[in-house]
């Protein structure tokens, strides 16, 4: 496998932050700081902000993302948001899975499934989020669960789909609570990850895929973190708020 086959992602997983002013506001300041970039950029922020980040994006390298999508284009979803809906106004990516939907929104491994093929079916590329809890990993469980979240969440899914797959390796136990895999500890799940999609698909797939490790990356561990082999960028919560710590993360896989 060789990593020159893959060019870093980086996004920001802004969760339920930020107004639309202070969007255009923290674009706007991260937008020089990211000019010389050589990775992907994306932000993924809330539903009611796409439109402003668009617009302060424009002109730049940095790309704009939802959180969240239904499979369904329209319907009686009180509260839910389309990818038909995304993607008519413009937006490429999508988070799908992240462990605080599972844990605080009932998404489950076919939910997530049925929102990754409607996504991917409207254009968008998924970042698809797996992950254990602290209790899995202690049972040493963590390579059983992950697998088994990725082969349901993956279920239809063609080998010429997977390009629109990212996948994002986030142990629950590291989110948002500074508490970081060890680079050896992320590099080893996402190498199994790598070798997963090689079973399921093909090796030059699994070569292609990016597959981002998220949970309290920040300025400061991000260089160890991505000069790991199978570390391909990240998902980035906290640090994504605070334009020069993203800055530094975006350089550091810049390299
Ligand atoms: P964190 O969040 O960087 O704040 O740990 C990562 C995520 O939830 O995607």
């Amino acid at each position: 496998m060789d990593k020159n086959l893959r060019k870093a992602v980086i996004a920001g997983n802004w969760k339920m932050n930020k107004t639309p002013a202070e969007t255009t506001a923290l674009i706007n300041e991260l937008k020089p700081l990211v000019e010389n970039a050589d990775c992907d950029i994306i932000v993924c922020v809330p539903y009611i902000n796409l439109n402003a980040a668009i617009d302060a994006a424009k002109g730049s390298l940095i790309k704009v993302g939802a959180q969240n999508c239904h499979w369904e284009k329209s319907g009686a979803f009180t509260g839910e948001v389309s990818a038909l809906m995304l993607s008519d106004i413009g937006i490429e990516y999508v988070i799908i899975g992240h462990s605080e939907r599972r844990t605080y929104f009932g998404d489950t491994d076919l939910t997530v499934n049925k929102r990754t093929k409607a996504a991917i079916e409207k254009g968008l590329t998924v970042i698809l989020c797996v992950g254990e809890y602290l209790e899995q990993r202690e049972q040493g469980i963590t390579f059983e669960v992950v697998r088994s979240q990725l082969k349901i969440a993956l279920m239809g899914i063609s080998e010429a789909d997977l390009d629109k797959v990212i996948i994002a390796y986030e142990p629950v136990w590291a989110i948002g609570t500074g508490k970081t895999a060890t680079a050896a500890e992320a590099n080893e799940v996402n190498c199994a990850i790598r070798s997963l999609i090689a079973e399921m698909y093909s090796k030059e797939n699994a070569d292609k895929i990016v597959i981002q490790y998220g949970g309290s990356m920040n300025a400061k561990n991000a260089d160890e973190l991505l000069s790991e082999y199978d570390v391909d960028g990240g998902l980035i919560g906290g640090a994504s708020l605070i334009a020069a710590d993203f800055a530094a993360i975006i350089k550091a896989a810049s390299k």
